[in-house]
């Protein structure tokens, strides 16, 4: 067991709480990725599938789940006589090829501000032909900035629950700083959801490389909004998927005795408590904290983006996830309400859509759709909140490559990062030079 003395600063239930031991490392060697078919039966399937040592890949169970099983429980699965198909044979072994997890290296070194790192060179595109460590993508906001002195600053919107800075970068054209609506763009807010920081970070060194390279239609953006880009939203969460469990994918604040982590996803403060689309139980992928609001994350981006409301107001914001290639508008705790501009905004999302099929010969395919009844009712999630009370003009869930778990689901290989950046480029383009 190990009890940091950070905990009973923070958390004032910690000398109470039994800590789980979850500093493990996980390797998944000989863990089957299988998608199993449902029809319809997913609830009675998956309440099977909890006897089982697995990682559920998805929440939305009406035609498929996709699923991680443990090698010692594979006859067992089998045995469930479930129809099936092995998505990844080995997923210890794309873990391992993808290439950025490090089992056991060094310990939970904490950078306390981005202001404590000197700049080096301005990075080139070779950043993107791997995934990147928590600490490197710190270094890079540093790196990025320092070349973009004049249009923007490095901005900390608060604290993780291991101390970790939530922080990112903030761009602004002629008009000058706070001078425009704003563009909020968050990434891996999920901790397993790697390509997500990679394309915020590729769209942002577009922006900046463009805008200094005089491209007259990058100009034109920046000059109308103010772009506040957050990579990593989820700090402990992501660590913590880079050393010890690749599927992780809650925050990492303690809670209970047997089960860490809340979803920040459900956690928005924003007709919470709707049953249904979150979980109460702690130890759930989907558990949405005991009140709503309540994680140190979710409060630093509540109080981030009401600073952006009251001041010009959000015209656009994207929470980036995957996988699934989707494009999901609100609501997601009200499977029968639609967003006022709902022909607007997937007027929008198929332009966007059409952007990504036509940017390469692979012409990828996302699907626009509100987030329910398109995935899942989700309840707590942040596009609602951005939507309703952050008054969004635009508010977005996009869910970046594969399109599902056969693509090696959140193991995406890291020779794809640059298409994803790519084809999303080509999206954003349309969509910041058409909104
Ligand atoms: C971009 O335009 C500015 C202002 O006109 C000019 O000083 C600068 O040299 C230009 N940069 C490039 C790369 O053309
Ligand atoms: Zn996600």
């Amino acid at each position: 067991m190990k009890v940091l003395a950070l905990f009973s600063l923070i958390a004032p239930l910690a000398s109470a709480v039994v800590i789980p031991d979850t500093d493990k490392v996980i390797t998944y060697d000989g863990y089957r990725v299988v998608r199993i078919a449902t029809h319809g039966r997913g609830q009675a399937i998956e309440k099977r599938l909890k006897t089982l040592n697995a990682v559920q890949y998805n929440f939305d169970t009406q035609e498929r789940i996709e699923i991680a099983i443990a090698p010692e429980d594979l006859r067992k699965f089998e045995k469930m006589k479930l129809e099936y198909e092995v998505l990844d044979e080995d997923l210890g072994a794309s873990i391992v090829a993808e290439g950025g997890f490090s089992p056991g290296s060094a310990g939970r070194k904490t950078i306390s501000s981005l202001n404590e790192l000197t700049p080096a060179a301005f990075p080139d595109l070779t950043w993107f032909n791997a995934y990147q460590t928590f600490e490197k993508h710190q270094q890079w906001l540093v790196d990025i900035q320092s070349g973009f002195p004049e249009n923007s600053e490095l901005i900390e919107v608060g604290r993780s629950y291991e101390g970790r800075p939530i922080n990112g970068i903030h761009l602004w054209g002629k008009g000058g700083k706070d001078s425009k609506p704003a563009v909020l763009w968050h990434g891996t807010v999920h901790a397993r959801e790697w390509i997500s920081a990679m394309v915020v970070e590729y769209l942002t060194y577009n922006l900046i490389t463009g805008y200094s390279l005089n491209d007259t239609q990058v100009h034109s953006i920046l000059d109308n909004y103010d772009f506040y880009i957050l990579p990593v939203v989820n700090p402990d969460g992501f660590v913590y998927t880079q050393k010890t469990n690749r599927l992780w994918r809650k925050s990492r604040q303690v809670r209970s005795s047997s089960c860490i982590g809340t979803d920040i996803n459900r956690n928005w403060p924003f007709k919470w408590d709707t049953p249904g689309g979150s979980s109460k139980n702690a130890c759930d992928e989907t558990y949405r904290g005991e009140a709503a609001g309540d994680t140190p994350e979710n409060t630093a981006l509540t109080k981030h983006a009401e600073t952006l409301v009251a001041n010009k107001g959000i015209k656009l914001y994207i929470d980036w996830h995957s996988f699934s290639q989707l494009i999901l508008l609100p609501y997601g705790y009200d499977c029968n309400r639609q967003v006022d501009n709902y022909e607007r905004q997937m007027s929008l999302a198929n332009g966007v859509a059409s952007a990504i099929a036509g940017a390469s010969s692979a012409k990828t395919r996302f699907k626009p759709g509100a987030t329910c009844p398109s995935l899942y009712k989700a309840v707590g999630g942040s596009t609602d909140w951005m939507q309703d009370v952050g008054k969004a003009e635009i508010s977005w869930c996009i869910e970046l490559r594969p399109s599902g778990g056969g693509g090696n689901g959140f193991i995406l290989p890291a020779n794809q990062i640059k298409p994803s950046g790519e084809e999303m480029w080509q999206g954003m383009l349309h969509l910041l030079t058409t909104m």
